[in-house]
């Protein structure tokens, strides 16, 4: 897979990229992540990106040509254009549904806006989605990206060191083979940690009764925890 990151702030994505899976992943050639400074395709004197918004009110807007220019030379880098995709409050939610559905394409383009935001012409003319991350606002979407890629390239065959390890985490498909659920109980040595003791059947070395058990675990700590999860519409939007 490719992921074109376009920003304001490409040094952001410096630490982010330089550890673990992404760092590895990359490296192993299973993703290549390039990030491209809008700025440099400014034209004027100021390297101006944004302006007052037409019809007045707060903040600064992001101007289209330069975020045009850019695209359009990021765009050329790859014979696939992919999915574009703005980073947005104002887009649809991100989950791991979305994640499993990025992961299948050849190549993201994502466009991180700062500001108040982008001149609607970026979304129209770029045939842009949107995507947000939650509903909150922050202060720019670089940190939305970095969750998209994060969430998007664990999921690539071979990211993982264990191929197995991305299948039973939270929002996996869990249970039934229909329902997200979130991840069961995990435990490590010691035995007993400060009077904690594993549950017993973890030590039973009976494999049917304790995929039995996590898969109650699941269910019960999902109907306690999240039982947003469990609602027909939620499983619907997510399978
Ligand atoms: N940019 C600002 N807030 C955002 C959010 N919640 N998700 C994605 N991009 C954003």
């Amino acid at each position: 897979m490719r992921i074109d990151v376009l920003t304001l702030f490409p040094e952001m994505f410096e630490s982010p990229l330089s550890y673990s899976i992404l760092k590895r992943a990359q490296e192993q050639g299973i993703v290549a992540i390039a990030v491209t400074n809008i700025r440099d395709f400014t034209t004027d004197k100021y390297h101006k990106v944004d302006d007052k918004p037409y019809g007045g009110g707060p903040g600064m807007v992001m101007m289209p040509g330069p975020l045009f220019d850019c695209f359009e030379h990021v765009e050329k880098l790859a014979p696939h254009r992919g999915r574009v995709i703005l980073l947005t409050p104002q887009g649809q939610r991100f989950n791991q549904a979305k994640a499993r559905e990025l992961a299948a394409e050849e190549r993201l383009i994502l466009i991180a806006g700062r500001y108040e935001g982008f001149d609607e012409r970026i979304r129209i003319g770029l045939n842009a989605e949107q995507i947000s991350i939650g509903d909150y606002v922050l202060n720019g979407g670089e940190l939305a990206a970095m969750v998209v890629i994060d969430a998007v390239v664990r999921l690539l065959p071979g990211a993982l060191g264990d191929e197995d390890s991305a299948k039973d985490d939270s929002f996996s498909v869990g249970a039934n083979d229909h329902s997200p659920l979130l991840e069961y109980p995990q435990y490590t040595r010691p035995e007993v940690f400060r009077g904690m003791k594993v549950p017993d059947i973890l030590l039973s070395g009976d494999h049917a009764k304790i995929a039995q058990w996590r898969c109650e675990q699941s269910l019960e700590r999902t109907r306690q925890w999240r039982p947003d999860l469990l609602d027909a519409g939620d499983l619907g939007e997510r399978r």
